[in-house]
């Protein structure tokens, strides 16, 4: 059973912990996809969200998950609240942990700016990406989409493509789809493959197609600009075609092999379009699983109160 504080990365969560959010997820969405979006579990409770970068899916889908549970839901951005007057991190969240908010979902582009924050707060406190450290619902939801399209995730083969090295996302995959017993390879320009991740589990692979051979799931992710500082591989149009995911690489995948992005997809780049809108894409899929599991981490780390 979930019983910790907060939720800061998927390095230290068990299978057991996993499995618990994964399966309250499944039953999340199933209520999702009727429509039932007024649920009594976090009646009376208070949800902010603090966001120190830009966010579409994680942070419009936390909100949304506490507001369908009944939650008082906050949100603030970093540029327009005092942070901007000097305020440090430490003093925000006591200013909203004296306002008794009961969890604080935060984004920053530190990462361990979230253990940080729960060191300090009595608030719940939910990691919603810390810099290039961990992004735990991302994996979450991308292993709950990967449930409901296979038997189990022990024994999948996930290929992930992409800009690994300034990815969050990547780094709370490989650790919580390894413990569920899952075969995660990756393949990127060496430059953008960080030190150190085969000792955390993956298989690094020496071409596209060597790593999508017979994956079940082939999982592109962003190239992060706005993380780069230049000379990492030579442009967009040469990433497209020596890294990118495309039919033809996709045709050493099982046949029906999932494609998967967390998002935003820079289109043609990561994935091309054909592959984003086509009949094995589930990126759709994942952000409704967002909502989901957000829904079952937010009542499963407030459970104990109510
Ligand atoms: N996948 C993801 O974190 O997307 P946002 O940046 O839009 O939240």
């Amino acid at each position: 059973m979930l019983k910790r504080k907060d939720l800061l990365g998927l390095y230290d969560v068990s299978a057991e912990e996993i499995d618990e959010i994964l399966t309250v997820g499944a039953s999340m969405k199933k209520l999702l996809r009727q429509n039932i979006k007024k649920l009594p579990h976090l009646q009376g409770k208070s949800v902010t969200t603090l966001f120190y970068e830009n966010s579409t899916r994680t942070r419009t889908s936390f909100e949304l998950a506490a507001k369908y549970m009944g939650a008082h839901v906050v949100n603030i951005a970093a540029d327009s609240s005092s942070v901007t007057k000097g305020e440090t991190l430490v003093d925000t969240g006591k200013t909203l942990d004296a306002m008794r908010n009961d969890v604080i979902i935060i984004r920053h582009p530190m990462g361990g700016a979230p253990r940080l924050l729960a060191k300090t707060v009595r608030a719940h406190v939910v990691n919603a990406g810390d810099g290039m450290n961990e992004h735990p619902t991302q994996a979450l939801l991308d292993m709950l989409t990967m449930r409901e399209n296979f038997p189990a995730l022990k024994g999948l083969t996930v290929a992930i493509l992409g800009d690994i090295r300034h990815s969050r996302v990547a780094k709370s995959n490989l650790f919580g789809l390894t413990k569920m017993g899952a075969n995660v390879r990756m393949y990127a320009p060496r430059t953008l493959i960080p030190d150190g991740i085969e000792r955390m589990g993956a298989k690094i692979c020496s071409s596209r197609e060597a790593a999508v051979e017979g994956a079940d799931v082939v999982m592109g992710l962003r190239i992060q600009l706005e993380r780069q500082h230049g000379g990492l591989f030579p442009s967009l149009g040469e990433y497209a075609k020596y890294y990118g995911i495309n039919e033809s690489v996709m045709q050493y995948a099982k046949p029906g092999a999932l494609v998967m992005h967390p998002g935003p997809v820079n289109r043609g780049v990561e994935l091309t379009s054909a592959l984003i809108d086509g009949e094995t894409s589930r990126i759709e899929e994942q952000v409704l699983s967002g909502v989901a599991v957000r829904m079952a981490v937010l009542f499963l780390l407030t459970k104990e109160e109510l």
